[in-house]
């Protein structure tokens, strides 16, 4: 298939490219760089062997995306590109709601003028919001505790109905769990900009002397602990649950929305993410323990059944390889695509 993947210069996105190009596919990369590096084309140019074209290009610009499919017909895309910091969110929603909603109404209208109605769109589990208790499965009601989490469960609500208007569109809604992890070949990775928010950046900032220590947020939940639980998923694993998804989309016999988790279906603590990730870097990590953040819940974990059930596809990768994989990229990228190397 041909494949536009907006967003394809990102963390998820780039590992997403090289595995459809690696699964022979012909990929098309959009993405306006805002939180990326156009080094990346060059790293997966050296993984894959093949240079993948990119666009840059603002999603949200419906005359350029109509353009860009005009030059370069496709059979199908894959919607990562958006604005995804929780608590950037919080503090500027407006920009949030324009941009990610804006992005989806752009693409969509932009992929029905040109003929191509086969779409997978980069949700979260953040759509669980904080009213349930895990494990998480598809047909939970959604809500969301901040205006990026809405911005999620607004952009599936856009999808539902579009594909309810017109039963031509193939759409799949991939709720993440919490990506972590790099290639194995340590040449792609998570680089994030300014203070990382996530824990496993943040660890890897630690570990590569950027950071002081970590500071766990909480150990007074009710889980084993005490510290968050939450479902980490290599984002190996994750790039191969996009290609499962556009496959099986592309075969199915009819139209339609499908959601389906990708994650592993167990949760893993933030000191037991920090006790793998000193064995991946070979040093005991600093760490203190700090009150909680506010809009934490205490564990989230997956369902994964019904995507091993349709898709045929699990993620096998767990928290040890995550860590190495993850400790790889930073140790040789100590300041991401554009700093110097290791
Ligand atoms: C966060 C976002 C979520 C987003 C996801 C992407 C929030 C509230 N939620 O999820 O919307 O979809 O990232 O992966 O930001 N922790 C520490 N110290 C740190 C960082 C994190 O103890 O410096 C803990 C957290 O309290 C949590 C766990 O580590 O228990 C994971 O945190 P994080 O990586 O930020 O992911 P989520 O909060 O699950």
């Amino acid at each position: 298939m041909r494949v536009l993947v907006t967003g394809g210069a990102g963390y998820i996105g780039s590992h997403t490219v090289v595995r459809l190009v690696e699964a022979g596919h012909e990929v098309q990369v959009v993405d306006d760089l805002s939180n990326s590096s156009p080094i990346v084309l060059d790293r997966i140019e050296e993984i894959t062997g093949v240079r993948v074209p990119l666009d840059v290009v603002d999603v949200t610009d419906r005359g350029a995306v109509t353009a860009i499919l005009a030059q370069h017909p496709v059979d199908a895309a894959i919607h990562l590109a958006g604005l995804k910091a929780v608590g950037e969110s919080v503090e500027q929603p407006l920009r949030y709601y324009r941009t990610n909603l804006d992005a989806t109404f752009s693409l969509v209208g932009a992929m029905a003028d040109a003929g191509v109605r086969t779409l997978v769109f980069s949700s979260s589990a953040t759509v669980y919001g904080a009213q349930a208790s895990p494990p998480f499965e598809e047909d939970l009601p959604t809500s969301a505790t901040n205006p990026y989490g809405w911005t999620k469960v607004m952009q599936e609500q856009v999808l539902r109905d579009v594909a309810a208007g017109d039963p031509r569109w193939r759409i799949a809604l991939l709720r993440y769990f919490n990506p972590v992890g790099a290639h194995p070949s340590g040449r792609i990775g998570e680089d994030p900009q300014g203070h990382p928010n996530n824990l496993v950046p943040y660890l890897a900032q630690v570990a590569v002397g950027r950071r002081e220590k970590l500071l766990v947020f909480g150990d007074d939940y009710d889980t084993p602990d005490g510290t968050g639980l939450r479902d980490y998923i290599h984002v190996e694993d994750l790039a191969a649950g996009h290609l499962a998804a556009l496959e099986t989309l592309a075969a199915a016999d009819a139209g339609g929305v499908r959601t389906w988790n990708l994650g592993t279906g167990s949760g893993t603590s933030v000191l037991e993410v920090l006790a793998a990730f000193s064995r991946a870097a070979g040093r005991e990590l600093p760490h203190e323990v700090v009150g909680r953040r506010a809009g934490d819940i205490a564990a989230s974990w997956a369902d994964p059944t019904r995507a091993h059930r349709e898709l045929g596809w699990r993620a096998e990768k767990g928290i040890d390889e995550m860590c190495a994989d993850t400790w790889r990229w930073q140790e040789t990228n100590p300041a991401g695509y554009d700093g110097p190397p290791a």
